[in-house]
């Protein structure tokens, strides 16, 4: 019987057979990963009723992040600035722009900006600003370069095994109090040897205990 295929034909299906396997275990990694990121939504800038930049204000200008921020080194909430803390600058800096008029307006009618949440764990977990901050956990550690993002965004996904690798290991991370609102920080000695020191330094418990499950659920 005369061959309807060429013998070539054989290998060739071969091939995209393997190519069609390939593709799908590469489509659905690439699916994978854009849910891990989507889903934890990390480096996607949210729209806000007004575009403040940390860029500008954080960065250029200097402000400190306490200035706005002003619980963050006393509670689990950091803190979000009122709209007088703004006017406190704006009735002077650039009172008739255009990007001003919804902290205007919300300054005339007493009502609060809404500024929607660019982090948010869900409530079975329990985080504590103040906690971290007064143990040597700088912002940028978990922020990232505020001082470089025109509008906030997650730089890292937060999940639990964010938290756990370095409840695991704080050493790698602490800094000394100083440099805590720091943004670009830099050890002055080898980070080994300022964490050692700074765990007995800040009496940092046992990793058993910053494990365990009742410390961040409970
Ligand atoms: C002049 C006021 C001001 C200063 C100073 C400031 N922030 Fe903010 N911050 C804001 C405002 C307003 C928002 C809400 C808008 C947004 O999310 O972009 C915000 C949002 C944030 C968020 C996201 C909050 C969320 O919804 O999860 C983080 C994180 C943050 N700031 C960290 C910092 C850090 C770190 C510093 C200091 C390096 C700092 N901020 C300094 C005003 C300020
Ligand atoms: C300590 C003074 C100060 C405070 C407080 C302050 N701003 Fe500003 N803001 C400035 C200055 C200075 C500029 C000029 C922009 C620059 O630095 O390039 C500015 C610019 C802006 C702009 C124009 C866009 C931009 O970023 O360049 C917006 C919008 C704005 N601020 C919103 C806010 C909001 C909202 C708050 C309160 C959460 C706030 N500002 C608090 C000083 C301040
Ligand atoms: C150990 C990691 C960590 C450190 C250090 C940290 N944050 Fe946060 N931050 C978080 C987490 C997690 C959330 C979300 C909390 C939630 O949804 O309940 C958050 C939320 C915020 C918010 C939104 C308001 C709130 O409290 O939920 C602001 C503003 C903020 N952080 C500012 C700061 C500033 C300023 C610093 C430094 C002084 C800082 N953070 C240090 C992890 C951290
Ligand atoms: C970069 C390091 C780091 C990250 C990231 C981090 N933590 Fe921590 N956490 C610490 C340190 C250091 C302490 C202080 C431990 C102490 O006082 O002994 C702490 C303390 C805590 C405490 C209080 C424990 C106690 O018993 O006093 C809780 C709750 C907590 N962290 C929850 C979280 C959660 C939830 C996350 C993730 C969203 C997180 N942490 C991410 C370093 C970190
Ligand atoms: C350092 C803080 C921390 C500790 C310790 C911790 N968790 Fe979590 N856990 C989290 C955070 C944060 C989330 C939410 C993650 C998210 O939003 O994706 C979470 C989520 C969960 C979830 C929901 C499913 C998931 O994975 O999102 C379960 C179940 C859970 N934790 C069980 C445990 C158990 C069991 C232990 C002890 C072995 C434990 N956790 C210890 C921080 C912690």
């Amino acid at each position: 019987m005369a061959q309807i295929f060429h013998p070539s034909i054989n290998s060739i299906s071969r091939l995209s057979i393997v190519g069609a396997v390939l593709a799908v275990l590469g489509f659905s990694g690439a699916l994978y990963a854009v849910n891990l990121s989507y889903g934890h939504r990390v480096y996607l800038p949210i729209t806000q009723p007004v575009q403040f930049s940390h860029k500008h204000h954080v960065g250029d200008d200097g402000i400190d992040c306490r200035y706005c921020h002003t619980s963050v080194e006393k509670t689990n909430f950091a803190g979000m600035p009122s709209t007088h803390t703004c006017m406190s600058c704006h009735t002077q800096i650039w009172p008739d722009s255009p990007e001003i008029v919804p902290i205007r307006e919300s300054y005339v009618s007493g009502k609060p900006i809404a500024w929607n949440r660019v982090h948010d764990m869900p409530d079975f977990v329990y985080f504590n600003h103040a906690l971290h901050v007064k143990k040597g956990v700088g912002c940028e550690t978990c922020h990232g370069r505020v001082d470089q993002q025109p509008l906030a965004q997650k730089v890292h996904h937060m999940t639990m095994s964010w938290c756990l690798d370095c409840h695991r290991a704080p050493e790698k991370f602490l800094r000394p109090r100083n440099a805590i609102f720091k943004m670009g920080y830099k050890p002055s000695e080898p980070q080994d040897v300022i964490g050692k020191r700074l765990v007995k330094e800040y009496k940092i418990q046992h990793p058993r205990q910053l494990t365990d499950c009742y410390t961040c659920h409970h």
